[in-house]
């Protein structure tokens, strides 16, 4: 299968939350990441327009999938925010929020850049190798591992 890139951008509302996890699903339909892309991209998606500028009124976020035959690469770019995400880990005693944590165990890798003006959250999803290995090998698949 050949490389693919696609981008979308949203209205910085929560509905369009629900619209990025369609765009994803629509996209890797078929892929045994789906169910991963999904979450992932809802959760950075709500963080976009919680946390940052895309949130107010007329803001946008970018929603990209760069996918190869074997991971795909999900960013959400953002209108930026003061202060870049908190990542917080299960065994922090405050009261963190949720989604970086449910993005950091999805994903096999994942990262933030840019600055106030704009930041780009990102996930990588390994195919058929790592977190996302599915049990057995799908049928006409490359999942067996060297
Ligand atoms: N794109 C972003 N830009 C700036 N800050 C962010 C961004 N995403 C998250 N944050 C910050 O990182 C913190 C942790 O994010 P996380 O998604 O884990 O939790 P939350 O959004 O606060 O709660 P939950 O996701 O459980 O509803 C947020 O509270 C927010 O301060
Ligand atoms: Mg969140």
């Amino acid at each position: 299968m050949s490389a693919w890139r696609m981008s979308r951008s949203f209205l910085g509302t929560p509905p369009s939350v629900r619209e990025a996890r369609r765009f994803v699903t629509s996209f890797l339909a078929g892929w045994p990441i789906v169910e991963s892309a999904e979450l992932i991209v809802s959760e950075l998606a709500a963080n976009a327009v919680r946390h940052t500028a895309s949130g107010r009124f007329g803001g946008q976020f970018q929603v990209l999938i760069h996918a190869q035959h074997d991971r795909v690469w999900l960013g959400v770019v953002d209108a930026g925010a003061a202060h870049g995400p908190s990542i917080f880990s299960p065994e922090d005693d405050e009261e963190g929020g949720r989604g970086l944590m449910i993005v950091g165990a999805l994903a096999d890798t994942y990262g933030i850049r840019g600055d106030e003006r704009c930041r780009t959250v990102w996930a990588l999803l390994l195919v058929n190798a790592g977190k996302n290995a599915p049990a057995t090998p799908l049928p006409g698949s490359e999942a067996t591992r060297a």
